[in-house]
């Protein structure tokens, strides 16, 4: 038995680099006063109106809609703190006239969006942007996206997803960035710098809100909205870094979850929202609840009424109702009878006015909106970056008899139902969306081939066969000399209350591509989708497949440059791809276990496996083909004895032995090997996203911190413990070139 060291690492972690919310604590100061002045003037009622949000009527509805308020009303009454869904700016000026001429006290409205992956130009889905492995890129992603929102009217974005998922099922994967804490964790504090910039002041930044807190991605069975049931160390190690991060990033805001964990519902739940975030995570912005979170507790069964799900969500210090109006409905009348004290009613209205000054919402009630969005969206310099990471995120799964890249020479049959649809290369939730800005894979093609080489046929619809549409294409494939096929999921696949029991890509579009096999044409699979498929029917009937995901708005070009070879693909998955829907949940982080089947033939009885399927996905975490190779070398441990406390460093060398230049993803993983708790086969620790000319070579060096040891102990710290550890350095999850090192007391 090792012996325990604590390190205090939480405090480290937290408190010290906790990104403040305002520029200053001299301006942060100021703005107290100012909130504390304006509170003094306001009756409870006004203060319960800050705590309110509702939702636009004419914007997107992404709930249940209850019964319809008459939104002008709720705003001269000072009744909204904030609304959702504006759509154009022109609204939003609207609605914040009535709040700053016709309400009491003028106190200006905070107005939210869902931009989840672009505003006006649209980036692929999270789930394909996290493939990137690109920080920078998404950072600038999340910065182009606030930009353009803060230009319509909006100051606040319902983003970042932060909820890991090991869930194909689950169709929100698409909003995440998969299924690994430590590229979650990077990814998620990324998008929060991009959102809020340094400075919340500036009008080009906007708030980031933190969700779905907590665990949402981890629902039973894969079906949305379903319990949530899991350890608390389970959730601590594996699901908690990345909300952990983008807070210590700075995030202004935390949205709760829908489901319940540990038996109580996330929007009344005290541990969650109090202790973990508020106390130990240091949290000091407000919290939103989802979309009427506050009053499906009554559905969940743990309120009789509305008055009891208010007093549940006062309970848990949750500053704003998205939606429902139990705090409206029921919160003078609380605090009335003393059951919830006017001094919460302060604490939550506080952080809310305090956001609304930082923004410069007082000073400046309409400096986001007005006229800026028509010189500030669609930049070209923006449209270059948005191609660029379209194009990044494409993982190429398979390329027998390297038909692709193409030679530029071929006659090309374009087929499928998503190869010339705009609407489709938008995502599920594609922020403000102009559809016809979008490129299609088609016009892209054409662009770079010219129209001539470029046969097209649809084929068929999703889920559906078209009348003569297998013929049509089977006859332009037979002109080609390679086919490119557009095939998987469509947008209303991919995102909220769209779980599915079945990942593999509907029928319809099966017997397109055994006609197409048919014709003995090169195929390459171009699949769209929002979560990892079951894709063996498509890997048997086809020469290459390449997963675009939905690639938003620059598709088209970004799917010219990587079948050109102008740009050599770089994706990685950062979801397994199972072998079938049986083997879900798998991730490449799977804990050990008593009897674990370390040989894959092994042909023994009484492991942990199953009988006529493999323990291994299809593609495994980190895994993504190149047009040239990689090697790996001279894996070293700089430094294999360390203390408790200190870094440890090891090196590799990555070698581009191909023909072509590219860009690999360097990545670690480490393992514990003995520790207080039983940890997983291995884990995530460090990557670096390298570019290399063909003959190149590069020694790459990591440093793994005491912190990236750490994991949740025995005896319930986050802590480091003594002891051996192994290292892997590699293309993937699968990485094999192997160290060791270990850390004494
Ligand atoms: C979703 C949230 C979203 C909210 C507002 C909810 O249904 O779960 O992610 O931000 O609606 O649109």
């Amino acid at each position: 038995m090792k012996l325990f060291t604590k390190l205090t690492l939480t405090a480290a972690l937290v408190g010290s680099s906790l990104v403040s919310l305002a520029a200053s604590a001299d301006n942060d100061k100021q703005i107290y006063k100012r909130v504390d002045a304006l509170m003094k003037k306001m009756t409870l009622i006004e203060k319960i109106g800050q705590l309110q949000q509702l939702s636009s009527r004419e914007g997107v509805i992404t709930g249940p809609e209850g019964e319809k308020v008459n939104t002008e009303d709720f705003i001269r009454r000072g009744w909204c703190g904030s609304m959702l869904g504006v759509k154009t700016a022109k609204d939003v000026a609207y609605y914040q006239e009535i709040a700053l001429k016709e309400s009491r006290l003028g106190i200006p409205i905070l107005f939210g969006y869902d931009i989840i992956h672009g505003c006006r130009i649209i980036f692929p889905e999270n789930l394909g942007m996290s493939s990137s492995w690109d920080l920078a890129a998404i950072e600038k992603s999340a910065q182009i996206a606030a930009r353009e929102t803060a230009s319509i009217g909006i100051a606040w974005t319902f983003s970042p997803m932060c909820d890991i998922s090991t869930e194909p099922r689950w169709g929100r994967v698409s909003e995440g960035s998969g299924e690994d804490p430590y590229l979650g964790a990077k990814i998620a504090a990324a998008m929060v710098r991009g959102y809020q910039g340094k400075d919340l002041g500036d009008p080009n930044t906007i708030l980031a809100c933190v969700k779905h807190f907590a665990a949402y991605g981890a629902p039973q069975a894969g079906r949305d909205y379903h319990t949530v049931d899991m350890s608390r160390r389970m959730f601590r190690d594996r699901y908690l870094p990345p909300y952990r991060a983008a807070i210590k990033a700075g995030a202004a805001t935390v949205m709760t979850s829908f489901n319940d964990f540990e038996g109580i519902p996330a929007t009344g739940n005290k541990w969650l929202m109090r202790d973990l975030l508020r106390d130990e995570l240091g949290f000091t912005g407000f919290i939103v609840t989802d979309w009427a979170a506050t009053d499906e507790m009554r559905a969940h069964g743990v309120a009789a009424n509305r008055k009891e799900a208010a007093k549940l969500a006062f309970d848990a210090h949750v500053n704003m109702n998205m939606v429902d109006r139990d705090y409206i409905r029921y919160g003078e009348e609380l605090v009335k009878e003393g059951t919830i004290s006017e001094k919460t009613i302060n604490l939550l209205c506080r952080e809310i006015l305090a956001m609304k000054f930082r923004l410069g919402l007082f000073d400046e009630p309409h400096r986001y909106g007005g006229d800026r969005y028509k010189s500030e969206t669609y930049l070209t310099e923006n449209l270059a970056i948005a191609r660029d990471v379209a194009r990044k995120s494409m993982v190429l799964l398979e390329n027998k008899n390297e038909v692709l890249p193409l030679k530029g020479t071929e006659r090309i049959a374009l087929i499928g139902p998503y190869a010339d649809n705009r609407k489709e290369m938008s995502g599920a939730w594609p922020g403000l969306v102009e559809h016809n800005r979008s490129t299609t894979f088609r016009e892209g093609l054409e662009t770079r081939f010219g129209k001539e080489n470029i046969a097209y046929a649809e084929g068929c619809k999703p889920f559906e066969a078209i009348e003569g549409g297998i013929a049509e294409a089977v006859r332009v494939a037979e002109d080609a000399d390679v086919v490119l096929l557009t095939m998987g999921l469509p947008n209303s696949c991919s995102g909220e209350a769209t779980s599915l029991t079945s990942i593999e890509v509907p029928q319809a579009q099966r017997e397109l591509l055994k006609a197409l096999d048919n014709t003995g044409k090169p195929i390459v699979v171009l699949l769209v989708t929002g979560r990892p498929m079951d894709v063996g029917f498509e890997v048997e009937h086809a020469d290459a497949l390449l997963v675009t995901w939905h690639a938003g708005t620059m598709a088209g070009p970004a799917l010219a440059d990587v079948v050109s070879g102008d740009f050599n693909p770089s994706g990685r998955l950062t979801m397994t791809f199972p072998v079938n829907i049986g083997q879900v949940p798998i991730h490449y982080n799977m804990k050990r276990t008593g009897r674990p089947m370390l040989d894959p033939n092994s042909k023994a009885k009484y492991l942990s496996r199953y009988l006529f399927t493999p323990n291994e996905p299809r593609y495994p975490f980190g895994y993504g083909l190149s047009y040239t190779t990689f090697d790996y070398s001279d894996l070293k441990v700089l430094t294999p004895e360390v203390k408790m406390g200190e870094s440890v460093k090891v090196s590799v060398k990555v070698r581009n032995s191909g023909k072509r230049d590219g860009a690999e993803v360097v990545q670690l993983y480490l393992r514990d090997d003995v520790a207080s708790t039983t940890r997983p086969v291995r884990e995530l620790k460090g990557f670096e996203r390298v570019e290399l000319r063909s003959g190149k070579e590069r020694t790459i060096e990591f440093e793994i911190t005491p912190e990236d040891m750490s994991f949740w102990t025995i005896n319930e710290e986050f802590a480091q413990e003594p002891g051996t550890f192994h290292v892997w350095i590699g293309h993937d999850s699968n990485a094999s070139l192997e160290g060791a090192f270990s850390v004494n007391r």
